[in-house]
């Protein structure tokens, strides 16, 4: 059997740990993540399963540690990318220290991209790759006024990033042998903002989101939400209320409202 190499960030723990153990049967690894003594751990329980694994230890809120992955990147044989380290550092945002933005930013929304810009170029000139990115319900958060709800302003916006570039990447590649998925989990019972998912009766398990997010690549999903029964209706939706905005704002003169003697 030939084995293809996958990259996963955040594979130390949660979603990303168990993406690795369902591609351990049939592909290589790279496995990306700060905790490198978790890293080396878990790199020996998938080579019991016969894939030669890489550890490659990179902390994503920073350049550096993007480098070093874009670098390991650009060596061109990578055919799955598999882009799901994050963080959610949830306050309200007058509580965030300013240098978290970019750390979290860098980490959630900045990252992504340029892994896949890196993973690119090798998929493009074999004419293989498939690229997953780890977005959240929450990016579709922004109306939301449930005071339960987490604080999430970097958080939504950096998800809201990922969805955004995603799906106007699938579109870009349409023409290309390159798949596409975005993955937009619900709350799942991980090591996640201190374990609370694990406390939520609605969540779901790592095992079934990685699971999921790999039936639906099959299935050639460029969107997966786990939980969701009809997807294809709620995507209907999504780009109707899209389109709405899009088409009917591109106007050359301003709305009536803004026009009449009360404005
Ligand atoms: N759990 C949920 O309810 C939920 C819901 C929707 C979406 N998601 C998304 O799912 C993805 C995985 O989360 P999870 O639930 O599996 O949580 P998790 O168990 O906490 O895993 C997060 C992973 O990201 C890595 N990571 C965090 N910060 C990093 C950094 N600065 N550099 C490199 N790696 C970093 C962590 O490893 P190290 O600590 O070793 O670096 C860990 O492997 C995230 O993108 C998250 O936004 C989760």
């Amino acid at each position: 059997m030939t084995r293809t190499i996958a990259l996963i960030t955040g594979a130390s723990s949660g979603i990303g740990a168990e993406y690795a153990r369902l591609l351990a049967d049939d592909h290589d690894l790279v496995l990306v993540a700060r905790r490198a003594d978790r890293l080396g751990d878990f790199a020996e329980e998938l080579r019991a399963r016969g894939a030669a694994v890489e550890v490659l230890p990179a902390d994503l809120g920073t350049h550096e540690g993007i480098t070093a992955v874009t670098g390991r990147l650009a060596a061109g044989d990578v055919r799955l990318l598999v882009s799901n380290a994050g963080a959610g550092g949830y306050a309200p945002l007058v509580d965030v220290d300013p240098a978290d933005i970019d750390r979290l930013l860098t980490l959630n929304a900045v990252a992504p991209i340029q892994l896949v810009r890196a993973a690119l170029p090798g998929m493009l000139a074999t004419g293989e790759g498939a690229i997953i990115t780890v977005a959240s319900l929450l990016a579709f958060s922004g109306g939301l006024n449930d005071p339960r709800a987490p604080r999430r302003t970097l958080y939504a916006a950096a998800k809201a990033a990922t969805v955004a570039f995603t799906r106007t990447l699938t579109g870009e590649l349409a023409d290309t042998p390159i798949r596409t998925q975005l993955l937009l989990p619900g709350v799942v019972a991980t090591e996640w903002n201190e374990g609370v998912g694990r406390d939520i009766p609605w969540a779901m398990t790592p095992q079934d989101v990685a699971s999921a997010s790999l039936a639906g690549l099959r299935l050639g999903e460029t969107v997966c939400a786990p939980g969701l029964e009809n997807q294809a209706a709620a995507l209907e939706a999504l780009l109707a209320a899209e389109s709405a905005l899009l088409t009917g704002g591109n106007q050359p003169t301003p709305a009536t409202r803004y026009r009449g003697p009360q404005a």
